[in-house]
């Protein structure tokens, strides 16, 4: 197959976010307890947490974490995270069937977002609860000193406030499997309520209503307008969370799946921007689309789910998928699909980050390692920075089972202006030949190729695993070619690149 890209640093789609290379710890599995946390590790430093993952984490480049879930949020009740550790309590933690000890909480994994140098992005729980715990917990969180919830938090050892900016209302409360469950007016309102009444604490935060857990949610596309109906004066941005499997060996359509993702943004988009018109609003609703990632979840309804009245585990082996170079590719694909829409993508959070369906594992005791995802996102957080262009892109195409007629290439450039640096992302989606791309950038004027990585290999099924942990990694990208404003890259059958010119 055969591509043209046209590169023009003139025509611009909008800013890319920081925000936009974020990621997810949830209180599930193995993320945090012998995850981000093993105190007795050869590696872990004096609070516990594993120095080897704290490195890994900084090198993948993540800006927002969201926190403390998922699922998990609509059981938690903030105040067991906080205060003396041997006087929390453990808790039934419902939407993983599994036993929280608490032992890591707010103050602890503020700490540790320092370590790694990142922003904390926190749910409350609009699940079981209400307004009124939110409130507690921004007291708690935001307020400097001077009342019962602030003073508690000194005395818990934290002088200076939290100062949170990002705050998600509740987590997917479209999905039956959500503990407090509601239909959109429901929670619409409830949420509409609770942000006007958190912003009455703290002004300057910025605020999540839920969107849809999925496009192919039976609410989908209604839920969003009914929400943000309810609640679009009181809040900026609505969650788009979306998850990619094969599924019956439909490969095909697998590689597809970020034209799913481009087209569930743009629905999304239209719809809140329908919400806009109605209400004559000069407001803009953002996307964070918060919940992003490969997950096979066949296996964990089959294989990693937990039952019985007695068993609750502690941190549990669950949902830990290992990726191979195709999901790896698919992986970058949605990457690229999140940078075209940077104009209303403004932050989006990789899920997870650790163990759980993550870029990053670890053994308890022994070693931290990659997995094939860790590539296409250090590269692209790397290197994507400024604003996206406008894409103008013609490629070959294929006929998918479940999205129809799709390019066999798909890409996005960003350009730098400060830096004067240029990026190109780019997939091939065919499983059996190379596709030669040419790039016109004839517009950058003296734009130099500075390096060109790919991640393909023979084996598309090519893992890391403990056993063999850099199997898979990032290599040069030799078949590039420049010549008259033109760059002619070919582009090996399931790979993901990435070149930067400058
Ligand atoms: O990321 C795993 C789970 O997926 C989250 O807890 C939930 O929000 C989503 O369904």
């Amino acid at each position: 197959p055969t591509a043209h890209l046209t590169i023009d640093p003139h025509f611009v789609v909008g800013p890319i976010n920081r925000r936009l290379f974020g990621s997810f710890v949830e209180h599930l599995g193995r993320s945090v307890y012998d995850g981000i946390y093993e105190p007795g590790h050869p590696a872990a430093d004096e609070e516990g947490f594993r120095t080897d993952v704290i490195e890994l984490v900084k090198e993948l480049g993540v800006s927002a974490i969201r926190y403390p879930g998922g699922n998990f949020v609509s059981g938690f009740r903030w105040e067991d995270s906080v205060g003396p550790r041997e006087e929390r309590p453990r808790r039934l933690d419902l939407a993983w069937h599994s036993t929280e000890t608490n032992e890591v909480g707010l103050h602890e994994f503020s700490s540790w977002l320092d370590k790694v140098g990142s922003e904390l992005m926190l749910a409350v729980n609009l699940g079981t609860r209400g307004t009124l715990e939110a409130l507690d917990l921004i007291e708690y969180t935001n307020i400097a000193r001077g009342t019962a919830l602030s003073e508690q938090r000194i005395a818990n050892g934290k002088t200076d406030a939290f100062g949170i900016r990002m705050w998600c209302l509740g987590n997917e409360m479209d999905g039956p499997w959500q503990l407090g469950h509601r239909s959109a007016d429901d929670y619409g309102a409830i949420a509409a309520r609770a942000a006007k009444a958190m912003r009455m604490v703290d002004p300057s935060i910025e605020l999540v209503v839920c969107g849809s857990s999925g496009a192919q949610m039976p609410t989908f596309g209604e839920w969003e307008r009914v929400v943000l109906g309810h609640s679009y004066d009181e809040v900026d941005y609505i969650s788009c969370h979306a998850y990619y499997e094969e599924k019956n060996g439909d490969l095909g359509s697998f590689l597809a799946s970020s034209v799913d993702m481009d087209r569930f943004i743009e629905s999304v988009v239209a719809t809140a921007d329908h919400v806009k018109a109605v209400k004559g609003s000069d407001k803009t609703i953002d996307i964070s689309f918060d919940e992003w990632n490969v997950w096979y979840q066949d296996r964990f309804q089959q294989v990693d789910k937990i039952e019985g009245i007695d068993n609750w585990p502690v941190a549990p082996r669950l949902l830990e998928d290992v990726y191979s170079v195709a999901d790896a590719v698919v992986f970058g694909s949605l990457l690229i699909s999140l940078l075209k829409h940077a104009d209303r993508v403004t932050s989006a959070s990789l899920a997870q980050l650790v163990n759980v369906i993550a870029p990053i594992m670890t053994e308890p005791g022994g070693p931290a390692w990659k997995q094939t995802t860790f590539f296409p996102f250090a590269l692209t957080s790397a290197l994507a920075t400024g604003s996206t262009l406008v894409q103008k892109l013609t490629s070959d195409r294929y006929t998918s089972e479940l999205y129809g007629e799709v390019n066999l290439v798909d890409a996005v450039a960003t350009h730098d202006e400060g830096s004067g640096r240029t990026s190109v992302f780019l997939v091939n989606r065919s499983q059996t030949d190379a596709a030669v791309v040419t790039i016109d950038v004839g517009a950058l004027g003296s734009a130099a190729l500075l390096d060109a990585q790919t991640l393909s290999d023979a084996d598309i099924h090519a893992k890391n695993t403990l056993a063999e942990p850099t199997r898979v990694g990032l290599r040069p990208l030799e078949s590039v070619e420049e010549a008259d404003g033109t760059i002619t890259v070919t582009l090996p059958p399931v790979s993901w690149s990435a070149l930067s010119l400058g």
